[in-house]
């Protein structure tokens, strides 16, 4: 498999709702571990979404009892040992295409539902999405020392970025599994519910950001992306450039339409709301 299908369906389903689309891979026999088929489809999925009215949010979630179980250790690797290195690269490129790359920056919100097991690769694209919240009840694990490989990939550097310097090397060394209440403490996601709340939860959430801009919060989320890794100075320069992109550029012209309704109309309280769209 090296080409990219223009269709999916096969590992990956998508359902649209009051503008979120719910992403799910779909196979929760093999623990919806990530295959070459949901490299592609994913990849898909995401040129699709961009351009497509229905899709306001993107939810990522698993089928089944798992959120994912990583990389799919037969067809993504073993499978892969003996193919081109060119071929090999392609696809791994795909992945972190999909996974990171392209997530974090990815022009429309996203976030992970973990409603299962996470392991390995699947921290990728569960910190690639700017937001998540867990099942309790959710099993993650840095589990590759367990596999006598490192977490590689980016998933050293995801795990960095989103969990204490102390937390991360205890779960690269060790391999133990932490559940989503855990994940919520350390801060790996948001926040973590009761099972039987997750879809409600995350629906709650989505609907907050589909009540804002989004152009703006398209800005917003990159320009946190962007600035994490500057100096306070670059930071300054980049964050006021960014604000004045974003004034120009808002095709909604919302910084002045929210300043007319509370100065002028007295009609909303920014404090407590996003303005009338
Ligand atoms: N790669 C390939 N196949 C997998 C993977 C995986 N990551 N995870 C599960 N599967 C397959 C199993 O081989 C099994 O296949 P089979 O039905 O053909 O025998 C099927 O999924 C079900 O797996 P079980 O182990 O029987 O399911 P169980 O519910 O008992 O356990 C669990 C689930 C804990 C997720 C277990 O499957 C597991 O430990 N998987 C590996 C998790 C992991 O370490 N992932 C990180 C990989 S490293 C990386 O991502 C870079």
């Amino acid at each position: 498999e090296s080409t990219e299908p223009r269709k999916w369906g096969d590992y990956v389903t998508v359902e649209f709702d009051e503008g979120i689309a719910w992403v799910t891979l779909n196979r929760p026999k093999q623990r919806n571990a990530i295959n070459p088929g949901i490299v592609w489809e994913m990849n898909a999925i995401m040129d699709a979404l961009e351009e497509d009215e229905r899709c306001r949010v993107m939810v990522v979630t698993g089928a089944g009892e798992s959120f994912s179980a990583g990389m799919d250790l037969k067809e993504y690797f073993r499978a892969t040992d003996k193919v081109p290195p060119i071929q090999r690269e392609r696809l791994f490129r795909a992945n972190a295409a999909w996974q990171w790359r392209r997530m974090m920056y990815y022009p429309k919100p996203t976030i992970s539902m973990v409603n299962g097991w996470c392991f390995g690769g699947a921290f990728q694209f569960l910190v690639g999405c700017d937001l998540a919240i867990a099942s309790e009840d959710a099993v993650f694990g840095l589990s590759e020392i367990n596999w006598g490989i490192i977490p590689a990939g980016i998933v050293t550097k995801s795990v960095l970025e989103t969990m204490s310097f102390r937390d991360a090397m205890y779960y690269i060394m060790t391999g133990e599994t932490f559940n989503g209440k855990q994940a919520a403490e350390m801060k790996l996601v948001n926040k973590a519910v009761a099972p039987d709340e997750l879809r409600e939860e995350t629906r709650k959430l989505a609907r907050t950001l589909i009540g804002k801009n989004p152009f703006v919060l398209r800005q917003a989320k990159t320009a946190c992306r962007f600035t994490r890794d500057m100096s306070w100075e670059q930071a300054g320069e980049y964050l006021m450039a960014k604000s004045d992109q974003t004034e120009l550029r808002d095709p909604e012209n919302g910084r002045n339409v929210g300043m007319s309704q509370f100065l002028d109309e007295k009609s909303f309280r920014p404090g407590l709301g996003a303005y009338r769209r």
